[in-house]
């Protein structure tokens, strides 16, 4: 076989080596694209990573409301929670799970919401009630480690959810 042959062969087997070994998306390692029955509506499938990231977020959501430091930032959905409103609380849970599983690498999830610089400026976002400090920003991390912990998340998988969440510190973090 010509060198050249042979060299060509090499490569295309070192790209097929690559592939097998390709890093699996955090999403795929948090259960992936595997449909599943929905525990809160038996009679709806569900992408096991979405449950997952869902679960986690829901659980942190309560995390943040029983946090003295992070409940001022989340005024306006905690009164309208104690008042019995639970609508918005579902729209965040749903849309914090969109930009979790597009984060973390689903195929088949969109996120339609505000950018995060946006979201988190009380001027352009007034769910927002104040401006998120480091302060805050560590403990919203620690939220969410607790949230993780609570639905059994492997700890090298938090760890890898806490460095995507660290990423975006300079664009929420504003004063
Ligand atoms: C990586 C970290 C964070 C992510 C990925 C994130 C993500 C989001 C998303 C997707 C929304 C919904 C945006 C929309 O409605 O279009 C949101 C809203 C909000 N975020 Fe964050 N956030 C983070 C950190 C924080 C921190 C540190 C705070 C406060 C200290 C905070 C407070 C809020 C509040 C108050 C809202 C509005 C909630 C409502 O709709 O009532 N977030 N965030």
């Amino acid at each position: 076989m010509p060198a050249c042959c042979a060299f060509l062969l090499g490569l295309t087997s070192c790209d097929k080596d690559n592939d097998d070994m390709q890093e699996q998306t955090l999403y795929e390692k948090l259960g992936g694209n595997r449909m599943v029955s929905d525990p809160r509506n038996p009679s709806q499938m569900i992408e096991q990573g979405r449950l997952g990231l869902r679960s986690v977020v829901d659980s942190t959501i309560f995390v943040i409301a029983a946090d003295p430091n992070l409940q001022p930032y989340f005024a306006p959905l905690l009164a309208e929670v104690t008042a019995g409103n639970t609508t918005n609380l579902a729209v965040l849970s749903r849309s914090l799970t969109d930009f979790f599983s597009v984060a973390t690498g689903s195929a088949t999830a969109t996120y339609s919401g505000m950018n995060m610089r946006d979201a988190h400026d009380p001027a352009r976002n007034p769910r927002m009630a104040l401006k998120a400090d480091n302060k805050s920003y560590d403990d919203f991390i620690a939220a969410v480690v607790k949230g993780a912990q609570q639905n059994n998340v492997p700890s090298e998988l938090i760890g890898e959810v806490g460095a995507l969440i660290e990423a975006l510190r300079t664009t929420i973090v504003q004063r």
